[in-house]
């Protein structure tokens, strides 16, 4: 689409020397990976057959995907001070992003512990930490970096006046704002979020957010355009393996998923995110970008765990090939 084109080049020629592709602000998290057979009722004990640990938190599983894949990423997140911290951080370099905004806190770090089951469902607790702790004064210290990126990346896992600054300040540099209003927030104000181009929730984050059903897709449509009447530029509704829709005031596009044989879909999401954003600046082609990140998250479902279901650039070439 010529339009996105237009926006992302614009903002492309506005950033600054050194300035990078994408600034993800939002969370990060240690992932406690239980697999069962079944939950324990009350008061029961019941034995799992596997565990497994790893770096996740929405905002640090989007980062790490995009750069994977080739862009060149800032991350503004806040991590604790225990044994969890360093390693993330270090978690962070080794996926080539600039940490210059990864903030020690005397917190503990976030946590998520995570349980997926034999179907490959998940169901997931977050402490959110030093997380919850990310200001709206710390996206003002690093205004100029954030100025310099190409696209900003959000979702809810920081407090929601984190958010708004971040909407607020990708207006005032012209920056293109893909918010993931994931997990759903019913506190979350639609007017503070209006001037992003780019919102992508799932379906029971599109129901809360607008109040309205999503049984059949002309639902997830009427529910879509009240976003649209918000001011939001381009709503895509991710709708696990059934693919993407996107809208805007003119379109109306469903991009088919990809089938495959599910392992484990915690951190699906962001991978589909993360993937849209990097192809989003690199070609500022919505339509080609959804295609890709259909592809890319429902390969990391193939994998355990989150961000050990990355896909690199060279390993998503080779799928794309093959
Ligand atoms: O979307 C998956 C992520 O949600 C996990 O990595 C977990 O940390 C939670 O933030």
């Amino acid at each position: 689409m010529a339009a996105d084109r237009t926006n992302l080049t614009g903002a492309a020629s506005s950033a600054g020397e050194g300035g990078k592709d994408i600034a993800v602000i939002g969370s990060s998290n240690m992932d406690l990976i239980t697999y069962i057979t079944r939950m324990p009722g009350e008061g029961e004990t019941v034995e799992a057959p596997d565990f497994a640990m790893g770096f996740g938190g929405k905002g640090a599983n989007q980062a790490v995907s995009a750069s994977r894949l080739g862009s060149r990423v800032l991350m503004l997140t806040r991590v604790g001070n225990d044994l969890f911290a360093e390693s993330t951080i270090e978690n962070y370099r080794r996926n080539g992003i600039d940490t210059t905004h990864v903030l020690p806190t005397e917190a503990a770090s976030g946590v998520a512990p995570i349980f997926v089951d034999e179907e490959s469902r998940n169901s997931i607790l977050i402490v959110k930490g030093a997380n919850a702790l990310l200001s709206p004064q710390d996206v003002r210290r690093a205004e100029d970096q954030i100025a310099a990126c190409r696209l900003i990346v959000l979702q809810l896992e920081i407090p929601l006046e984190t958010v708004y600054e971040a909407v607020a300040l990708g207006k005032r540099h012209s920056i293109p704002v893909l918010l993931n209003p994931a997990p759903a927030q019913p506190d979350l104000e639609l007017e503070k979020v209006r001037d992003c181009q780019y919102i992508v929730p799932n379906e029971s984050e599109l129901s809360l957010l607008t109040g309205m059903p999503v049984d059949s897709l002309d639902d997830v449509r009427n529910a879509a355009a009240v976003l649209l009447e918000v001011g939001i530029a381009n709503v895509i509704v991710t709708l696990g393996s059934r693919g993407a829709l996107w809208m805007t005031r003119t379109e109306d596009r469903l991009i088919p998923g990809v089938a495959v044989e599910a392992r484990d879909t915690t951190g699906a999401g962001d991978a589909f995110i993360g993937c849209f954003s990097h192809f989003l600046v690199s070609t500022g082609d919505t339509a080609t970008s959804l295609e890709m990140a259909n592809r890319y998250s429902a390969d990391s479902v193939t994998k355990r765990g989150t961000q050990s279901s990355y896909a690199t650039k060279e390993e998503f070439e080779e799928i794309l090939r093959g």
